[in-house]
């Protein structure tokens, strides 16, 4: 059993559930919904700078939520699957996929700890962007499905919150360090919000979470011990949401911290390859 108890993974996915109704209703503009209908198929930034070409490709992609990036995927000419434990999000990519004439695009419900025997076959590319690990106990076990399911040569895609601004909460205008850079697995952060992060004031009845920090350490060395080898690791300044009061708008969808702080690293992105043999 990954989840060391198994009601923080319930708990996540009651919130994760209720969130995606919000989320879909998309009253702050935070998802471009509507950019999306109109056939929209950007990224963020920096995700748009360092893919490089889908077309063509078999391309999984873990924790899709309700698949808006996935679909945009696939409008770029890749053959996608989009995978998520949240019943609800899955439902709602499968709507978007056929709303879209995407009928091509496959979405699995399964947790992604189950996902090399939810999801059949073998991929050119496995993606996962913002807000993935955090949710995730165990890096191993996750390398370990990336591994499962890249085809020889492939690649695997990743873009998320930097460990270092995970740490750090804002109080009283000021960045404070507050968590520990490795969550213990059976230990959680516990967080407790009634509303999701998108600035919509809906409430969230199942408002607890259980969270981890991974250190970029655990990371790279869950990558290493399941046959990846790490092409590039970048480190950034901007983030696709406001990671604290204080970040300011840096471009289409992205913020950053305010020019008075120094530049902290916000966000982190790598490719990793399967080493041959492996
Ligand atoms: C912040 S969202 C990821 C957003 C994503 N970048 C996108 O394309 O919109 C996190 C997602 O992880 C999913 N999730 C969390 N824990 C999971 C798990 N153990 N297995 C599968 N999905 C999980 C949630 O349901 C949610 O959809």
């Amino acid at each position: 059993m990954v989840f060391a108890d198994p009601a923080f993974r319930e708990a996540n996915r009651a919130n994760w559930d209720e969130r995606v109704p919000i989320h879909r209703g998309n009253r702050t503009g935070t998802y471009r919904i509507s950019e999306f209908l109109a056939g929209d198929d950007r990224l963020h930034p920096i995700e748009d700078s360092e893919l490089g070409p889908v077309d063509g490709a078999r391309l999984l992609h873990l924790q899709c939520h309700f698949g808006l990036d996935t679909l945009r995927l696939a409008r770029r000419g890749a053959r996608v699957t989009g995978v998520d434990f949240s019943p609800a999000a899955i439902a709602e990519a499968r709507a978007l996929a056929a709303r879209i004439g995407r009928d091509d695009a496959r979405f699995v419900e399964s947790d992604v700890y189950a996902a090399a025997e939810a999801v059949k076959g073998r991929f050119d590319i496995v993606f996962t962007t913002w807000g993935t690990i955090c949710w995730l106990p165990d890096l191993d076990a996750w390398a370990r499905v990336i591994a499962a399911k890249l085809a020889p040569g492939g690649r695997f895609y990743f873009a998320d919150g930097h460990p270092f601004m995970l740490m750090l909460e804002e109080i009283d205008g000021r960045l404070v360090p507050s968590y520990p850079q490795d969550t213990p697995p059976d230990r959680p952060l516990v967080f407790e919000a009634t509303q999701t992060y998108t600035g919509d004031r809906t409430p969230i009845v199942n408002s607890r979470t259980y969270e981890w920090v991974h250190s970029i350490s655990r990371l790279l060395t869950a990558l290493d011990r399941a046959g990846l080898a790490v092409e590039w690791l970048r480190e950034h300044s901007q983030v696709p949401w406001p990671a604290f009061p204080m970040c300011v708008p840096a471009g289409p969808g992205m913020y950053r911290l305010p020019p008075e702080q120094p530049a902290l690293p916000l966000a982190l992105s790598l490719t990793a390859r399967l080493r041959s043999g492996s």
